[in-house]
Formats: C-alpha cells, sequence, structure tokens
C-alpha cells in the first residue's frame, strides 16, 4: 500500500480537488447537470486545459464529446469549439447545452408546454415504452411530447422530456442508472430505508424539470460568450476536425466500461433516433486500440503548430502508449489525478490519467 507522501508525490494536486474544494453543486454547474449522463469528466478539468493550451478565439476540438462538457468550457473561455459522438442523444444534449436561449421565448415554450398532461391512456408506441412505464406516466410524456412541437427550443424540451422519462421508469430507486427489468409492486429500497413502490406518473418530475432546465440555461446564458460550438452527429473514426485546432481536449470510451448507447435507451425510444450501436467505439477490446488511435490521427492532422492533444482516461490496460504511437503522436506529460466520488455505485479510490500529446515526427501509422 502507498504512503500518502508516496501519493502525493505522484499526483497532480492541481487537478485533484477535494470534496470541500469541489462540491457536487460545482462540478455539476448550471448545463452541466441538464441530464445524467454516466463517463463525463468535471468541468474544471477542462477549464484547467484551457487556461493551459488554449487561446480565446483558437479553436478547440473533442472526437469524443459526450455530454458536451468541452463544448460548454470552451465556450464560456471564449473559444470556438467543435464536437462529435456517435450517440444521437449525446449530439442532442451538447447541442442544447451550447445553444443560446432568450428569456421572452423560453417563457412563451414554457406557457405552451404547462400541464396538466392529459391522463387518458395510450397505445404505448413501442414495447419497450410499454414494458417501463405505468400507462398514466407514459399518457403523460407521450402527452408533453406532442406539445413541443410548437415551442421555439424544441431540443431543449426534448432533453427535459427524456430526464423525465428517465426518471419515471418503472425502476428501483436505487438502481436508475442500469436497472435491469422493470419492478411493479412494493419493494425494499436502499436508498430509502424503507419500502417503496415504483413511481405511476411522470407529471411531477416534467414540472420540476422544465423549472430546473430553466434556470440552468438562464444562469449560462450570462456566463456565455459568442464563440460558436458546433456539434456533429458520427463517427470520429471517419471525420475530420475542422482546422486549424488549437487544443484537443478529450475523454474517449473505454472497453467494457459503459454502454453510451444504452444508458439513454429511453431517450432513444421515446425520441424516435436513429442508433448507431454498431459504431460505438469500446464495446469491445477488439478494434479498439484501432479506433481511438483513428480519431487521434485525424485530430493530429488538424492540429496548428504548437497545438496539443489532452487525452484524459483510465487507462488500465495500459492501451495508451501504443494508441498514441498509432495516431503518430508523441507523450509530452503525463498526468495523475485523484478522482474523489464519494456517492452512488461507484464509491471509492478512483486515479486518472491525463496524457498531453503532441506530433511526433513520424507518419501515423493510423492513417497509412
Ligand atoms: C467518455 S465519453 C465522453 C464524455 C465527455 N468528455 C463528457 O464530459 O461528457 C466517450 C464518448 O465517446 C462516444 N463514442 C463512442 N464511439 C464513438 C465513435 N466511433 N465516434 C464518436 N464518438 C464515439 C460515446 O458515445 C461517448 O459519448
Amino acid at each position: 500500500m502507498r504512503t500518502q507522501a508516496a501519493l502525493y508525490e505522484e499526483i497532480d494536486l492541481e487537478l485533484s480537488w477535494s470534496e470541500a474544494e469541489l462540491p457536487e453543486r460545482e462540478r455539476t454547474k448550471h448545463v452541466h447537470r441538464l441530464h445524467p449522463y454516466l463517463g463525463k469528466y468535471v468541468p474544471q478539468l477542462v477549464e484547467a486545459f484551457l487556461r493551459r493550451y488554449a487561446r480565446p478565439g483558437g479553436l478547440v476540438w473533442d472526437p469524443f464529446a459526450g455530454s458536451g462538457t468541452t463544448l460548454v468550457e470552451a465556450n464560456a473561455f471564449g473559444a470556438p469549439a467543435a464536437g462529435c459522438d456517435v450517440s444521437a442523444f449525446n449530439c442532442l444534449l451538447a447541442g442544447v447545452k451550447t445553444a443560446e436561449y432568450h428569456g421572452d421565448a423560453l417563457l412563451d415554450d414554457v406557457v405552451a408546454l404547462a400541464g396538466p398532461w392529459e391522463a387518458e391512456e395510450r397505445e404505448p408506441p413501442s414495447p419497450y415504452l410499454a414494458d417501463w412505464y405505468a400507462p398514466r406516466a407514459l399518457a403523460e410524456l407521450l402527452a408533453f411530447r406532442d406539445r413541443i412541437e410548437a415551442t421555439t427550443y424544441q431540443d431543449l424540451w426534448r432533453v427535459v422530456l427524456s430526464r423525465a422519462a428517465r426518471s419515471a421508469r418503472l425502476a428501483r430507486h436505487f438502481d436508475l442508472d442500469f436497472p435491469e427489468e422493470p419492478v411493479r409492486g412494493e419493494y425494499a429500497c436502499h436508498k430509502h430505508g424503507r419500502v417503496c413502490r415504483p413511481v405511476d406518473e411522470a407529471g411531477k418530475f416534467l414540472r420540476r424539470y422544465v423549472r430546473d432546465s430553466v434556470q440552468r440555461v438562464v444562469e449560462f446564458a450570462a456566463l456565455r460568450r459568442s464563440a460558436e460550438a458546433t456539434v456533429l452527429h458520427g463517427d470520429a473514426r471517419a471525420l475530420d476536425p475542422p482546422e486549424p485546432v488549437d487544443l484537443v481536449m478529450t475523454s474517449p470510451p473505454y472497453p467494457g466500461l459503459i454502454d453510451y448507447h444504452e444508458q439513454h435507451v429511453y431517450a432513444f425510444e421515446l425520441l424516435r433516433l436513429e442508433r448507431r450501436d454498431a459504431d460505438e467505439i469500446g464495446r469491445g477490446v477488439a478494434g479498439y486500440c484501432e479506433g481511438v488511435a483513428a480519431a487521434l490521427a485525424r485530430a493530429r492532422a488538424a492540429l496548428r503548430p504548437g497545438g496539443r492533444i489532452v487525452v484524459v482516461v483510465n487507462d488500465r490496460r495500459r492501451l495508451y502508449e501504443g494508441i498514441l504511437a498509432d495516431a503518430g503522436l508523441r507523450l509530452e506529460e503525463r498526468l495523475l489525478r485523484h478522482v474523489n466520488r464519494r456517492t452512488g455505485r461507484r464509491r471509492g479510490e478512483y486515479f486518472e490519467e491525463v496524457l498531453v500529446a503532441v506530433p511526433a515526427r513520424r507518419r501515423p501509422k493510423a492513417l497509412s
């Protein structure tokens, strides 16, 4: 076991915040908490690297943009940013977080969406929705979905609808991240320490999340700059970033950890989004290294002289030395960061590496 002194020598203290220094409220500030997303990094980490390697006006690229943390922080920093993701729901979320909103139009939308939402039962549009929702909850979600058509900020309300749909599933309260099967009767709830029953309505969540989301986008509206943020729905292995890029800031998926389509299955079903599961990197080890190397090689090709590629990853399989070499990159710095996460199923010690890379002289194998 390492002593605390030995551990502190290895980790980058500037990037390792304690719970008191960086409480949950700050890690999930304004739009970062518009919708749950497993596998995002903290905005303060992006802020730190923007300060080190970006400049206002210089382009930032994130090939694995996820919920849009890089894009949001780049915008607040004053740098234009672009990102891509293979999941249509993640693209929707990143787009909503970086969009511009105006008070009057927001208010008109809220009026157009206001409940009550008719609780008349409707034929479930898909087997998933039939299985995972009580009839009243589904009727309310579908009635809210119908009203979105008449609003200005349709994608924002689609995210609100998805968040309410996540909460209104027939899932156990302590099992919202990975529910395996719908629950229909009472159950012993570890989270609340009592017997709970599954929710039978969605209206209370819709009301709560409309209010919360309006507050969050208004809060970010006061911080955001005019810098452009572009979200591309696509496969990072095949997509060329706009150039020249000053900073690539990204956290790629890792083999076998998170299924990025499945975690938002309720949104894909309700919003009828296109699924591209087969193109998702990290569903297995096969092809993983080649895939990430191909995405990073394209990023490298778009980098301006002096630009950096910053990759955040917990590389327990030691894959990244080879990946960076195949992408034609040279490791400039390897930083270790202590991740403090005290709540939920992912309790415990956790370390993340931050790899800072620059182009190597030789041609990337991934592009040859
Ligand atoms: C670790 S997450 C990124 C999280 C992000 N840094 C954030 O804070 O929200 C990795 C992302 O890579 C995406 N991804 C997986 N395969 C991809 C591919 N072939 N092209 C583009 N994105 C892909 C996943 O959908 C997921 O959103």
